[in-house]
């Protein structure tokens, strides 16, 4: 538990963010902009997309579509030079408690940095352990991969199941599915991480148990649905190989920083790779929790990856916030969520690989940053983190995009497309990137009545075939999917979220908001589970959802 003496308390509590200048400015300066149109503001400015337009580690951001000006932008950096972000930049990378609800450094910029980088965590260098693990992890798939690594009965290991929820799931199985076409394809990848019983059983069905590896994959060891399902895991195994328990031993191997958790589970600590209370469980893709990730694509290219990971921290940490694109995205979203009432923000990939990169945001932002309290513990008036959604395109063109173009909320869009596939099919590609630029020009430019008219359409139809435009996006192109620009847009999104939190003055790197429900299931698990009928205390609603739940199961007396 945190000490009683608030560590928040001995931050200088800066200035309110609602008083400083550029905050009030912007307000003024929206009310602008809000009555200009997309269609003007190109028509006015050839030289737009150039202007509003970043190239560079190989990614090339447009956010031109963005109902902005010169002015916006310039206000926008203003109020992140006086959020001081670039110092908190600078406390963040130097190892600074900068979680200080719970008294922690955040350096998942650390995971990734050179072999000679010295980072220091409470005067100890903490590189050197990281590059330890990278070492350890790579020794061990390259024996998995090869077939070295044996089962309990000799045969190698073609399946592998990481079990592991939110930050322990999300960011492995998003980059198995990301990076699926840098794999060993003869290898079976599995990701397990709800309790409902049905996602375990369809993960093992038809696998050979004496050919299949757990990763078992948590922080803290004592999750719940990990534990849970890391149990039946245990009983599938053995039961499967006859019974011997020992047979754990070449089928489990864990990822955590509970060293006597994993030992009291019945892992051997020597088969467990660590990281540290530094590094945030949404925020661990590139630790020991991408193991699964490096038994897939080979630890060559999960060092590609994460150095794609390192070259978007050192220039967010080194780029002029006009050309920094961490920073750019994460002001120019905040500028929809607190000056234009937007709630959501839609990620459009363009590329079937990131099919789950859309649900890795979700943790990555909301986790990060919904919050309603400053470090100082006061009561936000103002919006903080947005909801964050999205599908691979076309598809959510069938679906959900109506509402974008034509409903009545605005919803900002993250288009990423890729010039190359990696399955290059006869016109497909084209056809693909067609779509992202056609999408974001329909969003922004839209058919006023006008030009619907004159299509012939009838006066009252006319009205319903109008396409407001006005409608923002930013589109993220790069050449290729490879594992290094995978890790690039991670962490753009990563510094992006960051940005957005310190601007709103909040800990993006605590999640307290998830304990309420997680205590009180440890409340109702027994009594749902109990023979005699329960003394309930809960208010009416859960109290008759409990006793119906025990009637349909037959366990009223
Ligand atoms: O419940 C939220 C959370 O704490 C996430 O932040 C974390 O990624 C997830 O649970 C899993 O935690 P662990 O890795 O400790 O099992």
């Amino acid at each position: 538990m945190p000490k009683s003496v608030s560590p928040a308390a001995r931050i200088k509590a800066p200035k309110p963010l609602t008083a400083l200048n550029a905050w009030k400015a912007l307000k003024d300066h929206a009310r602008q902009v809000s009555s200009l149109h997309l269609r003007d503001l190109f028509a006015a400015d050839p030289k737009r997309a150039k202007r509003f337009t970043v190239e560079t580690l190989g990614l090339y951001f447009d956010y031109s579509k963005n109902r902005i000006t010169g002015k916006t932008v310039d206000l926008l950096l203003e109020l992140a030079r006086e959020s001081e972000l670039s110092s908190r930049i600078d406390a963040m990378f130097r190892g600074d408690k900068i979680n200080v609800t719970e008294g922690r450094a955040v350096l998942h910029v650390a995971l990734r940095a050179p072999r000679n980088a010295r980072i220091l965590v409470d005067d100890k260098n903490v590189v050197p352990e990281v590059h330890a693990v990278l070492d350890r992890m790579a020794a061990f798939c390259d024996r998995v991969r090869s077939g070295k690594w044996k089962g309990h009965t000799g045969k190698r290991i073609r399946n592998v199941i990481n079990i592991g929820i939110g930050g322990s799931d999300l960011g492995p199985v998003m980059a198995y599915e990301a990076l699926k076409a840098y794999s060993d394809r003869r290898m079976t990848f599995r990701f397990v991480s709800n309790v409902d019983g049905t996602d375990f059983a369809e993960a093992v069905l038809g696998l050979d148990p004496a050919e299949t590896l757990f990763i078992i994959s948590s922080k803290t060891f004592t999750t719940l649905e990990t534990i849970t399902n890391a149990k039946s895991a245990r009983a599938w195994l053995v039961k499967g190989l006859g019974g011997n328990e020992k047979s754990v031993a070449k089928h489990f191997v864990a990822v955590s920083t509970n060293g006597p958790e994993v030992a009291k589970f019945g892992i051997d600590t020597r088969n467990m790779f660590g990281f540290w209370d530094w590094v945030g469980g949404r925020y661990s893709m590139d630790s020991a929790i991408g193991l699964a990730t490096m038994l897939a694509i080979g630890p060559e290219n999960f060092s590609e990856m994460l150095h794609g990971f390192h070259e978007m921290d050192r220039h967010f940490k080194t780029a002029p916030f006009e050309r920094n694109l961490p920073v750019l995205l994460g002001m120019l979203g905040l500028w929809y969520t607190d000056f234009f009432g937007a709630q959501t923000v839609a990620v459009l990939p363009y590329e079937q690989y990131l099919k789950r990169f859309p649900a890795y945001l979700q943790q990555l932002t909301m986790e990060s940053n919904g919050k309603h309290v400053t470090l100082a513990g006061k009561e936000v008036n103002y919006n903080t983190g947005a909801i964050y959604w999205g599908e691979p395109g076309t598809n959510g063109q069938h679906s959900f995009y109506q509402l974008i173009h034509q409903g009545t909320r605005l919803i900002p869009c993250d288009f990423i497309g890729f010039a190359k596939s990696l399955n290059p099919l006869g016109r497909h590609h084209d056809m693909l990137l067609a779509n992202v630029f056609a999408q974001s020009e329909a969003l922004a430019f839209g058919k006023t009545l006008e030009q619907v008219k004159a299509e012939g359409t009838p006066d009252w139809l006319a009205p319903h075939r109008v396409f407001e435009g006005n409608r923002p996006s930013n589109t993220i192109l790069a050449e290729e999917l490879t594992p290094n620009i995978l890790g690039k847009l991670v962490a753009l999104y990563e510094h992006a979220v960051f940005t957005q939190g310190v601007v709103w003055q909040i800990n993006s790197f605590d999640q307290w908001g998830v304990e309420l429900g997680k205590v009180l299931a440890q409340r109702i698990i027994p009594e749902l589970e109990s023979k005699q009928e329960p003394a309930l205390n809960h208010d009416s609603s859960t109290n008759s959802l409990i006793r119906r739940y025990r009637k349909l199961k037959g366990r009223n007396q």
